[in-house]
């Protein structure tokens, strides 16, 4: 296996917080020399239950988690460590769909190592601001919903794509905006600023998942769109939420029927 696969694994596979951060910044590096990380077609790939996490936080039900109240400085702080925790996430997914789905192109490996290299960055802003708060990574309890998603789309690259970059991350675009409003009433600037920085980045995640999407839908000759919701449907079961941010989603990717159709999708619970 090549020095670049070698070391999405290793991430992968640490438990350490540090160690993940440094194996990503260390794929990154290796991937912008481009010539190392040619695959061989006989990489063997570890199953996904072999993916570690650090001990802590510990893992509870979003239901057993204590309410955020942006007012106060105990809910400022699990506020900032809830996002902290998404970050961490969001960066051993990227590196999960980098490692896992082997025959793409060059540049699908550079963009989702670019993609775990941004979460690193994300991560680390929102732990250096917690620490105002006497606070690190792993002091509140937090819930493993992103991940169960990678989980249950191991062997799907159309699946992943559409659920993990198309779905999940592009929620953060539509709930971003709302948090910064909250933070600049309250005059939180340096969170806010965080904040502002994250969404950036995030619409080029969204767009790399569009864009790969729509590679390997044309590659192997599927409709985008249909596959898109088939997958949607099946994976959220019903549970589709809006309101969308219909400028940023556009910037990302969506087309004026997906964004519509997603549209339909939750206004149909209210009826
Ligand atoms: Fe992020
Ligand atoms: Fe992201």
């Amino acid at each position: 296996m090549s020095e670049f696969f070698n070391t999405l694994e290793k991430a992968l596979l640490v438990s350490s917080v540090d160690e993940t951060i440094e194996m990503t910044h260390k794929a990154f590096e290796l991937s912008r020399n481009k010539t190392p990380f040619i695959e061989s077609s006989n990489r063997i790939i570890k199953p996904i239950e072999l993916v570690c996490f650090p001990d802590k936080p510990l893992c509870v039900a979003p239901r057993d988690l204590p309410r955020r109240r942006l007012g106060t400085e105990a809910g400022k702080r699990s506020f900032i460590h809830a996002i902290a925790h998404i970050e961490f996430n969001a960066i051993k997914l990227a590196l999960d769909i980098a490692y896992r789905f082997k025959g793409m192109p060059e540049q699908f490996y550079m963009d989702w190592v670019y993609v775990a290299n941004d979460e690193c960055k994300h991560f680390q802003l929102l732990c250096n601001h917690l620490a105002h708060y006497d606070c690190k990574y792993g002091d509140n309890p937090s819930h493993d919903g992103l991940w169960s998603m990678a989980v249950k789309t191991e062997n799907d690259l159309v699946a992943r794509l559409s659920l993990v970059p198309r779905y999940l991350e592009a929620r953060g675009l539509d709930v971003t905006p709302a948090m910064l409003d909250k933070l600049y009433a309250q005059k939180d600037t340096a969170a806010a600023e965080i904040l502002e920085v994250i969404l950036e980045d995030e619409v080029t995640h969204v767009e790399y998942g569009t864009k790969w999407l729509d590679f390997v839908c044309q590659r192997d000759g599927i409709e985008r769109e249909g596959v898109f919701f088939e997958n949607v449907e099946h994976f959220l079961k019903g549970q589709i939420l809006g309101p969308f941010n219909k400028p940023l989603r556009r910037r990302a990717g969506f087309t004026e029927s997906e964004l519509s159709e997603l549209e339909r999708l939750d206004k149909r619970k209210s009826k």
